[in-house]
C-alpha cells in the first residue's frame, strides 16, 4: 500500500516531530555497517538506530551489555558513509553513562565527533534524568527509551512485556512526560501493552516510536536482522518477517560449497 509523504532530502530531528505533527508514520530500523545502511537508506527508512543490540546480531553476545562505547562508534561510522537521507541516531551503550551526568556527556560527545552519528538514544526514566539533561544541553539531540529497557535485563531477569501492573505503567507515563519536558526529541517504547504505549503517543508532542507496542504509536522500529529473517531462531509475537534470509543465505552457500566441490565455479567465462 503506497502512502501520502512528505519528501526529506535528510532527515532531522525536527522533520520526526513534523511527521507526528501530519500523521505521518515514522520508519526507523537498525544498521549496524556500511552495506547494510546503504540498503536501508536507499529503502527510504527514516531514521537508521545504530542499536547495542550490535551485541546480539553482530558480536554473538546474550545480552547489550558487553558492547563497548569505542565498538559503537565504529558501527556508528560505519552506517554514517552510508546514509544519504536518513537521521542516523545512535545508541549510548551500557556502562558509559549511568555513572554520573559528566561521564554521559562525554560519551555522547565521543559518539557526535567521533562517528558523525545526528542523535543519541538512552535507556531509562528518572534515574538517567541528571545525565539527559546534560547531555541536551550541550546541544546533542537525544531520544529516550522505556519499557523493556535491554540493558537492565538482570534486574528484570526476562525478556517479556513490561508495564502491565498499574504501578509500573504510571511510572512509564510519568518518565515519558519528564523526558518530553527535558527537550528529547522522541521515545521508544519497547514491549509495553499497545493499549498504554497509544495513551503515552497521544499525551506527549514528542515521536513515540514502537517495538512490540502496537499500532497507536508514531511510528516502528525493527532490527534489520530480524525483519529480514537472518536472525531465525527469534521469535517474538510482535515480529514480521518480510524475507527468509537465513534458509535463502544458507541454500546459496551449500551451493557455492558444491559447486567448488564438483569443479563447476570457476567456469571458462569465470576466469582471466
Ligand atoms: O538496540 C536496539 O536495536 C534497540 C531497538 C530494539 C529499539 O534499542
Amino acid at each position: 500500500m503506497s502512502v501520502a509523504k512528505k519528501e526529506y532530502k535528510r532527515v532531522t530531528v525536527k522533520s520526526l516531530i513534523e511527521m507526528k505533527q501530519n500523521g505521518e508514520k515514522i520508519s526507523m530500523l537498525t544498521a549496524y555497517d556500511y552495506s547494510m545502511a546503504k540498503i536501508v537508506d536507499a529503502a527510504q527508512v527514516d531514521v537508521i538506530l545504530v542499536g547495542d543490540s550490535a551485541s546480539n546480531v553482530i558480536a554473538g553476545h546474550e545480552t547489550t551489555l558487553p558492547i563497548t562505547l569505542d565498538q559503537m562508534i565504529y558501527h556508528a561510522s560505519s552506517v554514517v558513509r552510508a546514509a544519504k537521507r536518513a537521521l542516523v541516531l545512535v545508541d549510548i551503550p551500557f556502562g558509559s553513562y549511568q555513572s554520573d551526568s559528566k561521564e554521559a556527556l562525554r560519551s555522547a560527545i565521543r559518539i557526535m565527533k567521533e562517528s558523525g552519528g545526528h542523535a543519541v538514544k538512552v535507556e531509562g526514566g528518572e534515574e538517567i534524568k541528571e545525565s539527559v539533561s546534560r547531555i541536551l544541553q550541550a546541544g546533542i539531540p537525544v531520544m529516550g527509551h522505556l519499557g523493556l529497557t535491554p540493558q537492565s535485563i538482570y534486574k528484570f531477569g526476562t525478556y517479556t512485556v513490561r508495564a502491565k501492573e498499574e504501578e509500573e505503567a504510571q511510572k512509564l507515563k510519568e518518565d515519558a512526560k519528564m523526558l518530553e519536558e527535558l527537550g528529547c526529541f522522541g521515545i521508544v517504547l519497547e514491549k509495553i501493552p499497545a493499549k498504554l504505549a497509544k495513551e503515552v503517543a497521544e499525551s506527549v508532542s514528542i515521536p513515540i516510536i514502537g517495538i512490540g507496542a502496537g499500532n497507536g504509536v508514531d511510528g516502528q522500529v525493527l532490527v534489520v536482522h530480524d525483519l529480514l529473517g537472518m536472525t531465525h531462531e527469534f521469535n517474538p509475537r510482535f515480529l514480521r518477517r518480510y524475507m527468509n534470509l537465513y534458509e535463502d543465505m544458507g541454500s546459496a552457500i551449500s551451493q557455492y560449497v558444491d559447486d567448488v566441490k564438483s569443479k563447476d565455479f570457476p567456469n571458462e567465462n569465470e576466469q582471466y
